[in-house]
Formats: C-alpha cells, structure tokens, sequence
C-alpha cells in the first residue's frame, strides 16, 4: 500500500458513470478485486473505489455519480490533481475450474480488471436500464440483462462464481451459489483498519471490510 499524488489523463462516459484515467506513479495496480482510496480535490474524506482496469502506465476507476464525493471524482479534468492510497483489502481468488464474472449496476467495476487476470471467462450482468447496461462493453464475453429480468436467472448450476452489487444482488447470488466469492460494500473512512467505520455484520460476526473484505466467501 502506498500513497500519491496523482495527475488525470481522461475522464470518459459509459452511460450514465465515468471511467476516470489516471496516470498510475509508482503504485502497484494490486490483485482483482482490491480497491483504492481516491480523494478528490477540495475533499476531505477519499471514497473507496475499485480497480476497473490498469493499461500500461495508469489506473482507470468506474464511477457512479451518486453523491457529494463521487460527482467531485467525475468533475475532475485531465491535468488535476488527487490523492490515491492503496491497493487495499483482498481481492478475488482466482484458482478457480470454471469462473463464471456476475455483475450488477456499478457492481460491474471491478470486472474487466478481473476479467483480464482471467482470460476472458464469461460474464453476466445485470442493469436498471439500457443505458447502465452500456458499462458492459467494458466486460468481454458477457451476456447482458435489463431489469425486470435479474442476473442470477442467467446463472448456471456448477459455475465458480465471483460476483460484485448491490446488497440485495449479493444475498440472492448466495442463494443460488452457495459457494460463491462475494465483493460487498460499506462505508470507509480510512480503508486500512483504523477507523472501524466499515465494521459489518455477517453471519452474526463483525467484519471490518476494508481488512477482510472487501472480497468474502459466502459459504
Ligand atoms: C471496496 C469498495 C469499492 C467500491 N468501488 C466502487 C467503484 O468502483 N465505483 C463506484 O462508483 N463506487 C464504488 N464504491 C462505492 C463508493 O465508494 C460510494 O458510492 C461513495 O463512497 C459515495 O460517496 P459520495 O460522497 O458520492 O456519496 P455519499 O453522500 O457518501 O453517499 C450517497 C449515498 O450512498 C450511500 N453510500 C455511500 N457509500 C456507500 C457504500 N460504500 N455502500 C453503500 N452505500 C453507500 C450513503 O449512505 C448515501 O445514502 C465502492 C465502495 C467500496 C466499499
Ligand atoms: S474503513 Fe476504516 S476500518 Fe475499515
């Protein structure tokens, strides 16, 4: 884990999120899975995002510009200026017979980056609307749904699944795959166990996140 000052080289639309490019410094782009902290000029807190894809010599994150924090990392321009602390927390594992990529909404960013350490296994994702569903040209080989059909009726038995959404997306993953590698969220203020600000309970345990997570184990 490390932290810099780096500069942006883009910002690019994919439907209603922005892919924002940056240039990557000395920091190591991580495994899959594994997220960064980025703090955007004039902020006080950095947001926890993960790492989308890392062509040679940058960093590109996938967000979704949902509040405060996140509509301040999209408004950047190239030649800005932020901060970025990481990789951090545990990323997919990635020994696996037969992986099957399950996304959902902006759970699709980690998953070229994944996909790549892969080699291209197939994917299935599913979005709101049309226009989220246009993050999924950053996913190769994925089958693409629109609500009202869910992602999990596109999962099929005996697939080693790694899947990244919302809550409710995770836990009906967990239904149908019991045994599947589930990237959950909370709210981070630090991202390396300082603040316990991420502590969630699973299973009756409490985890912090950022050091345990953000990639579990559903079983
Ligand atoms: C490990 C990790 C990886 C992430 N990767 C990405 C990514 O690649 N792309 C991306 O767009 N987002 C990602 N997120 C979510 C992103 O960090 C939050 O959306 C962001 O922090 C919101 O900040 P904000 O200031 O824009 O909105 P805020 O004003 O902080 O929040 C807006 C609303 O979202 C809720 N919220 C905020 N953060 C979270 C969260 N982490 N989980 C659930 N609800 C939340 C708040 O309670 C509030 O209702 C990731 C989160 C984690 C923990
Ligand atoms: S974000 Fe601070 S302990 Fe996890």
């Amino acid at each position: 884990m490390r932290r810099e000052r780096l500069k942006v080289v883009a910002g690019e639309e994919v439907g209603p999120y922005t892919l924002v490019r940056i240039e990557r410094g000395g920091l190591d782009p991580g495994a899959p899975g594994q997220f960064f902290m980025l703090e955007a000029p004039g902020r006080l807190l950095p947001r926890p995002m993960s790492l989308c894809l890392a062509p040679r010599g940058e960093l590109a994150f996938l967000i979704d510009p949902i509040g405060p924090g996140t509509r301040a990392l999209c408004a950047m321009e190239p030649g800005d200026h932020l901060q970025v602390l990481g990789p951090l927390g545990n990323g997919f594992r990635l020994e696996l017979d037969r992986p099957l990529l399950v996304g959902g909404g902006i759970g699709v960013a980690p998953l070229p980056h994944l996909s790549e350490a892969l080699k291209q296994p197939p994917a299935v994702l599913g979005f709101r609307s049309e226009w989220h569903a246009q993050a999924a040209e950053l996913v190769p080989n994925a089958q693409t749904c629109v609500e009202p059909t869910l992602v999990t009726q596109l999962i099929p038995e005996g697939m080693d699944v790694l899947a990244c959404g919302p809550e409710p997306m995770l836990e009906a993953v967990r239904a149908v795959a019991p045994d599947a590698q589930l990237a959950w969220e909370a709210p981070m203020a630090c991202g390396y166990g300082a603040c316990y600000g991420c502590a969630v309970e699973i299973d009756g345990e409490l985890k912090r996140l950022c050091v345990e997570g953000p990639v579990l184990c559903a079983a």
